[in-house]
């Protein structure tokens, strides 16, 4: 694959016939250098043995759960489950033979009721986790640095808040990849405008938690709403239109978004704060 972009890259740049100046030949050469050098420092690599992500879509919501699990351990976790698929994520664990040991939030989310109450009804012993800064009720509380293990694997606890006050990043460094919540999206953001919101707070979590980590790494957003899955965090260094600015800059841009009210923060939040499972809507309830 990599080699095939490259040759691409390589051909298309080379075989021009106005191609015989010295001058444009060099400028030319640079250009395929930097392009190789984006392409190569961007290139996920490949996941360890026995470490699956399914990456699942709520087209309401626009949300991404993830299923993670080690296959040979049978081990498996859901990282931002949404209460109207939790059957959905329930018998896809089942149907893979694996065991739902905890069901994850990356925040107290406004805009869909969480699946992890619903998940501990349907898979028996499933364990809920939100971070302790959150102030939303489940089994484990979270903190920076604190590590999450199912099987062989682990994530860890990185607290990226701005979005809202509890939110936290997980990172699998052996898989090297970043599970971002609502703190960085793809080309975008989560809004900072309720929930103790902050750009300031949101600028510096992504700076110090994120983009520290290494260009490679793959970004998987709790949404898109564009059709995007993924992203790097290379990628999102050098094209991320809101977080290439400065800080000042960037506050500026995210005080004025003038975005409407969230359509289900009403009956979202007060539900998130108990784990998805009390006061829930007359059509969510079970
Ligand atoms: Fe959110």
């Amino acid at each position: 694959m990599i080699q095939c972009l490259l040759s691409t890259v390589f051909r298309g740049r080379c075989g021009y016939p106005s191609d015989n100046k010295p001058f444009l030949r060099f400028s030319n050469h640079l250009e395929s250098m930097k392009g190789i050098h984006i392409l190569r420092s961007i290139m996920p690599k490949p996941f360890s043995e026995n470490f699956l992500l399914r990456q699942l879509f709520d087209r309401e919501s626009c949300t991404y759960t993830y299923l993670l699990a080690d296959v040979k351990a049978c081990e498996a976790i859901l990282i931002d489950p949404v209460i109207e698929l939790a059957e959905r994520d329930a018998n896809l664990v089942k149907d893979l033979g694996l065991n739902l040991k905890y069901a994850i939030n990356t925040h107290m989310h406004a805009d869909h009721i969480t699946g992890t109450g619903k998940l501990k009804k349907l898979i028996p012993g499933c364990q809920s986790i939100i971070s302790k800064a959150a102030g939303a009720k489940a089994d484990i509380y979270v903190e920076n640095k604190d590590e999450i293990k199912f099987g062989n694997f682990k994530l860890e606890v990185r607290s990226t808040p701005g979005h809202t006050n509890g939110c936290v990043s997980y990172v699998d460094h052996d898989q090297a990849v970043v599970f971002t919540g609502d703190t960085l999206l793809i080309r975008g953001c989560g809004r900072t405008d309720f929930q103790e919101g902050s750009p300031e707070r949101l600028y510096n979590s992504v700076y110090q938690q994120i983009f520290s980590l290494p260009d490679h790494y793959t970004v998987y957003p709790a949404h898109d709403y564009k059709g995007f899955t993924a992203s790097t965090v290379g990628e999102e260094k050098r094209y991320n239109p809101r977080l290439t600015k400065g800080k000042d800059e960037f506050t500026t841009i995210m005080n004025n978004l003038n975005l409407p009210y969230p359509k289900k923060i009403d009956e979202s939040l007060p539900a998130n704060k108990v784990c998805g499972l009390q006061d829930l809507p007359d059509h969510l309830k079970f």
